[in-house]
């Protein structure tokens, strides 16, 4: 499986900040997952930075982001998401959404979406890190069993 997790973050792509939300997900990725390559990027909060480095990782299996899901101007993630892919998947935003609201409540201002373009998927993470820890490990569990159902290798 290859997974390209992408960090959307005006601070961090200018190195005002340092990124922990993109290495916690690669490390709770490899501890869960074997036989896994594992990309990673740094992307400011514009659609078109995002979109571009969407279609570098067109051969991904999964493009995981993080940050950019919530309500202020610059939180652009989940429109370059949604008008790039071609079919929306909201179970996975509606479980992450959830999920994440047993921890905290304001999880509800993350609007994250989830969907496909291809052969990818791509699905939003918010920007945190104890954010990045629930939802990867929410996402873990149904990431093959995703990913032979879209290649149509059934059940
Ligand atoms: N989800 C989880 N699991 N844990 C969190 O700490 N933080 C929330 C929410 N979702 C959070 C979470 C907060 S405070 C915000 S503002 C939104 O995600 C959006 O975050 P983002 O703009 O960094 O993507």
């Amino acid at each position: 499986m290859t997974v390209c997790v992408i960090t959307i973050s005006d601070r961090a792509s200018r190195g005002q900040y340092e990124d922990r939300s993109g290495p916690e997900i690669v490390s709770i990725l490899r501890e869960a997952l074997s036989d896994c390559e594992i990309r990673r990027e740094v992307v400011p909060d514009e659609i078109q930075a995002i979109n571009d480095a969407f279609d570098r990782h067109t051969d991904a299996d999964f493009i995981l982001t993080t940050g950019g899901t919530g309500i202020s101007s610059r939180d652009v993630t989940p429109e370059a998401t949604r008008s790039y892919c071609e079919r929306e998947l909201p179970g996975i935003a509606e479980i992450l959404r959830a999920e994440s609201y047993r921890e905290t409540p304001t999880a509800v201002l993350s609007r994250g979406v989830a969907g496909i373009r291809g052969n990818t998927i791509i699905v939003n993470f918010p920007g945190s890190v104890k954010a990045v820890r629930l939802c990867t490990g929410v996402l873990i569990p149904i990431m093959e069993h995703a990913l032979s159902m879209l290649r149509g290798e059934g059940h």
